[in-house]
């Protein structure tokens, strides 16, 4: 299956289902001063989450362009990057867990054919801020999924929010894709081990964080979902990691071209090389500017890294300029 396609099909569904398809919002965050950059689809929605009324509705959907620079040092191995695309659907005070948990569910197994053997997922575990999420546990297992498959796991993992310091956020139920090819998935489901890869996330958005750190239930509860584009893209395609995907292919050939290096031998040096590129063309796009300061400090620091796992490849000449086009090819149709 190719990007587009992929696009396309998650808008169709939530459309389908009475969503209104709302456009990729900036990099740069207009209603959360809590974040530099987008990091998820949730941030441009955060007033309305909090309860003003979306012009669209209360059903929303989307694909957002996001940054993020946490896992910085994680990109390179087969699954993480700083500029990525999430596929997202929202209730603003409308359904709830059952009509989220079986639209994701629907959506994987019947649009995307992902076997069941091959899917797990993970619900909260309750602490004392919030209970144990036996309901969304049970709809999983009334759709189909085995007790083994299905994990409880704690605030670290299966909660999401606030983005910044504060504001919305909940507990979430996360699905996960046994990505080897060549080895059955384990009956039973372990979220460290980590061919089983992180797909899609539903945010029950119950709670507001506060400045002291409480939680409060929020006036309106809302669900908040994601789904990694890149991430569900290879596994669609039988591929291991995000690289090997039309994602990232005119990348890596150009970087080829211009090192005259193999990827295959060179793989983690021409990832960081492609994400990192990308991310620079993204954020120049979104006008940053390089500087040693806040985002502009974040994208110099992209650029200089490309750089010098350039050089290290035995690049002599100034190559970033000569990479841009390939993202442009990419991207300019759905972000002209
Ligand atoms: N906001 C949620 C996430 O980024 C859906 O995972």
């Amino acid at each position: 299956m190719k990007s587009v396609e992929l696009r396309q099909k998650f808008l169709d569904f939530f459309e389908e289902k009475g969503h209104k398809i709302i456009p990729s919002a900036s990099l740069i965050p207009e209603n959360d001063p809590t974040v530099l950059f987008t990091t998820a689809g949730m941030h441009s929605l955060v007033p309305f989450l909090l309860g003003q009324k979306h012009p669209a509705g209360k059903r929303l959907t989307s694909v957002q362009k996001c940054i993020r620079t946490n896992d910085i040092d994680d990109v390179g191995d087969d699954v993480h990057s700083t500029f990525f695309e999430m596929l997202g659907n929202w209730s603003l005070g409308d359904y709830w867990k059952e009509d989220a948990i079986k639209w994701s569910f629907k959506f994987l197994t019947e649009e995307l054919n992902i076997p069941l053997e091959r899917l797990a997922v993970s619900c909260f575990a309750g602490d004392d801020d919030a209970s144990k999420d036996i309901e969304s546990a049970k709809i999983w297992q009334d759709l189909g999924i085995k007790k083994e498959r299905i994990k409880f796991l704690p605030k670290k993992d299966n909660w999401w929010g606030p983005a910044g310091k504060t504001g919305p956020c909940g507990p979430d139920t996360e699905m996960f894709y046994w990505k080897l090819n060549n080895v059955p998935a384990p009956e039973t489901f372990a979220a460290e081990d980590k061919n089983w890869v992180e797909i899609w996330n539903d945010v029950f958005m119950q709670y507001v964080k506060d400045e002291n750190g409480n939680y409060f239930e929020a006036k309106q509860k809302n669900v908040d979902t994601g789904m990694g584009l890149e991430r569900t893209l290879a596994v669609l395609n039988g591929k291991e990691n995000i690289y090997e995907t039309d994602l990232f292919l005119p990348i890596i050939e150009k970087i080829e071209e211009l090192s005259g290096k193999k990827y295959e031998e060179n793989q983690k040096a021409f990832r960081i090389i492609a994400d990192h590129i990308k991310a620079s063309t993204f954020l120049l796009a979104s006008e940053v500017e390089p500087s040693n300061l806040g985002r502009g400090y974040i994208l110099r620091r992209l650029i200089r890294r490309a750089v010098r796992h350039g050089k290290q490849l035995g690049i002599k000449e100034n190559f970033i300029a000569k990479i841009y086009p390939a993202v442009a090819e990419i991207y300019a149709d759905f972000y002209p």
